[in-house]
């Protein structure tokens, strides 16, 4: 005989209240036209619901990920910091998520006072990729120097799986106690390359990447490149909001160039075809203003690498409270992208 199944214990109390709410709510369920979606095919006929179980790992950043979700890198350096990373890195745990920490820079510097608020790797266990984080202003600071080991001690403080390092030279021109750069950031990366073993990320802050650099960054052998692209947080315009009128006024122009997840996406795709075997980074985390998980599956299927999708402000939303909501969040978000899996193609 066949199993029961939920439908067919249903309460009828339950049945009726359903049906009552279908018929009063069926003159609001309509969509604006705006409200619309089109970057699917809706294919409701090939598959039947994800279920739950376990999803199978896959390999990014040089460890294991369940889930292609990254969390993209916030700052340390306070008391807040410490819970929100804490409760992001149980999250990438729980979930196989990828973690960026945010500026290890007082670390760098010797502080380990602030130890606590990047110090993780147990919390977040050995399978997840757990990266530290340093701009690219101190990185050519301590490299002018030749302070090459400091950068690998931090990582090594840290028991991180590499460097995440951000290139930020119009957030450092906007913000009022700014670094300056005498090097360009690609020829500091080239040296820290030829210098150390170490697995390096390079992302910007919120403006992406143009295709030039781009083009130079995908061949050099890093082991990703996140987008932080334009369209989300922006901290050009952030270092603005903390400026004066005059310094806000002047400055916004520049604050509104950069290139979008969408347009980066394409032009990256491109260079791979053109660069072809001199194209030496396979993987890309596509962030910046990546709203949501169907974003996400968007993205992640339009690139022709290998990929996944970061959020930073989205996750922030839901980790500064108690862990339990942003668990629900986090479930959430994957559910989102396994019913986006199981029945929408990318046009
Ligand atoms: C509160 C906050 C702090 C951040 N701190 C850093 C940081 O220390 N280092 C860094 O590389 N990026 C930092 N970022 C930038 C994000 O990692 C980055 O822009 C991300 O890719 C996209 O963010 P979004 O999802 O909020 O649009 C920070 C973002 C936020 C919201």
């Amino acid at each position: 005989m066949a199993k029961k199944g939920k439908s067919d214990v249903e309460d009828p109390k339950q049945a009726e209240s359903r049906k009552k709410d279908h018929i009063e709510l069926a003159f609001k369920s309509s969509l604006e036209k705006s409200e619309m979606d089109d970057r699917f095919y809706y294919e409701p006929m090939l598959s039947g619901h994800p279920h739950s179980t376990q999803a199978s790992s896959f390999d990014f950043a040089g460890k294991k990920m369940k889930v292609p979700i990254w969390v993209s890198s916030m700052t340390g350096g306070t008391e807040m910091a410490a819970i929100i990373n804490e409760n992001l890195c149980r999250a990438c745990a729980e979930f196989g998520m990828g973690f960026g920490l945010g500026s290890c820079r007082s670390l760098l510097e010797g502080n380990t006072k602030r130890l606590s608020d990047f110090d993780f790797r147990e919390v977040i266990g050995q399978e997840a990729p757990f990266y530290a984080n340093l701009g690219i202003a101190q990185l050519e600071e301590t490299i002018g120097k030749g302070n090459f080991n400091q950068i690998e001690d931090l990582v090594g403080l840290l028991r991180a799986d590499g460097l995440i390092v951000h290139v930020n030279p119009l957030q450092e021109a906007l913000q009022p106690e700014g670094d300056r750069f005498k090097k360009s950031p690609l020829e500091t990366i080239q040296v820290l390359l030829s210098k150390t073993k170490l697995r390096l990320i390079v992302k910007e802050v919120g403006q992406g990447f143009g295709r030039e650099s781009m083009r130079a960054l995908l061949q050099l052998p890093l082991q990703a490149i996140e987008f932080a692209a334009h369209g989300g947080t922006n901290f050009s315009k952030l270092e603005l909001l903390r400026s004066d009128e005059y310094r806000k006024n002047t400055f916004a122009p520049l604050s509104r160039v950069g290139h979008t997840v969408g347009e980066m996406v394409v032009s990256a795709n491109a260079l791979k075809r053109e660069l072809g075997d001199s194209c030496l980074t396979n993987e890309i985390i596509v962030s910046g203003g990546v709203k949501d998980y169907l974003d996400g599956y968007f993205y992640v299927n339009k690139s022709q690498f290998k990929t996944v999708y970061g959020q930073a402000s989205g996750f922030l939303k839901y980790a500064r409270g108690d862990y339990e909501s942003l668990k629900k969040h986090v479930q959430s978000q994957i559910e989102g992208y396994k019913l986006a899996e199981s029945f929408l193609r990318i046009k």
